[in-house]
């Protein structure tokens, strides 16, 4: 088995390599002045099986996605499993209005072409994993990871910051032996959310956020102000996919938010790995 990182899973395609006990291939992967993408693969991989790592975010790491896979297949390498720690377009998991690119399952039926396994991680919807249709999709969730790191952190119970979150605050408390909750949650727009009050009394209390993706930040920001005016003591924060649109980062440090996500999408606060969750799965797979 060898591991080909592309270029938005560096680190984490590093520590897959050492818990896979699989060499990294030497690649090259560059643009040309017009931003168009090259990639080659210095090493051999005859009837190797080989484990690609790069998300489908941003756009133009896709295309990378498309050459490496190509790459491979020129080379005649054996299975090609593909790891996409951050699936772009998960969002937009259904036609919600007539006429809408159904852009999740857009993705899944290009990117799996010429792959045998896809795995993926904390999907915005699981049921996206019914879009691939030719290779076999493999789910996982980090929400025990999420959980494990907030009892460390001190966390007393575990929140989801609404109701459709809450099998995420189950699955990281339950990992955790903690209580959980959820807060309600009403959008107002891109960047404004409304939290309404738990129901479980924090006073006094250390609390864990989790949530699956943390983008503009509002929601998490919100989440926590109504839980500190409530009495909680101290509040963190854990997601899976830290994608910090719109300055999200600077706006959590101004304020003093204690963050960490994962290395789905590599970020300074990327504190918890899910190499060693897709390890296991792919020896076990
Ligand atoms: C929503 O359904 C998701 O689980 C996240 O809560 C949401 O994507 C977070 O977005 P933002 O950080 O922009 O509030």
């Amino acid at each position: 088995m060898k591991v080909l990182s592309g270029t938005t899973n560096m680190l984490l395609a590093e520590r897959l390599s050492q818990c896979l006990n699989a060499p990294l291939l030497v690649r090259t992967i560059k643009r040309f002045p017009d931003s168009e993408a090259y990639v080659r693969i210095e090493d051999e991989v005859e009837g190797e099986r080989v484990v690609v790592v790069q998300s489908t975010y941003p756009d133009e790491r896709i295309v990378e996605l498309f050459l490496m896979v190509d790459a491979l297949k020129e080379l005649n390498a054996g299975e090609i499993d593909l790891i996409i720690p951050y699936f772009g377009y998960a969002r937009q998991d259904r036609v919600f209005l007539k006429g809408e690119a159904l852009s999740a399952r857009a993705i899944a039926r290009r990117v799996e072409v010429d792959v045998s396994r896809v795995y993926t991680i904390n999907l915005h919807k699981a049921y996206i994993t019914e879009y691939f249709e030719r290779a076999e999709a493999i789910h996982l969730s980090v929400m025990p990871e999420l959980g494990r790191y907030l009892a460390e952190k001190g966390a007393e119970v575990i929140f989801s910051p609404d109701k459709g979150a809450l099998p995420y605050a189950k699955e990281a408390a339950e990992a955790a032996s903690l209580p959980y909750d959820h807060l309600n949650k009403r959008r107002i727009d891109a960047e404004t959310v409304v939290i309404e009050p738990a129901e479980t009394s924090v006073a006094g209390m250390k609390v864990g956020i989790v949530d699956d993706i943390i983008a503009t930040g509002g929601t998490i920001r919100t989440a926590r102000r109504q839980l500190l005016s409530q009495g909680a003591k101290e509040v963190f924060v854990a997601a899976v996919h830290g994608l910090f649109t719109s300055g999200a980062l600077e706006k959590f440090r101004s304020e003093g938010v204690d963050v960490a996500v994962t290395d789905t999408i590599q970020t300074p606060v990327s504190r918890i790995s899910v190499a060693e969750r897709l390890c296991k799965a792919i020896l076990e797979g």
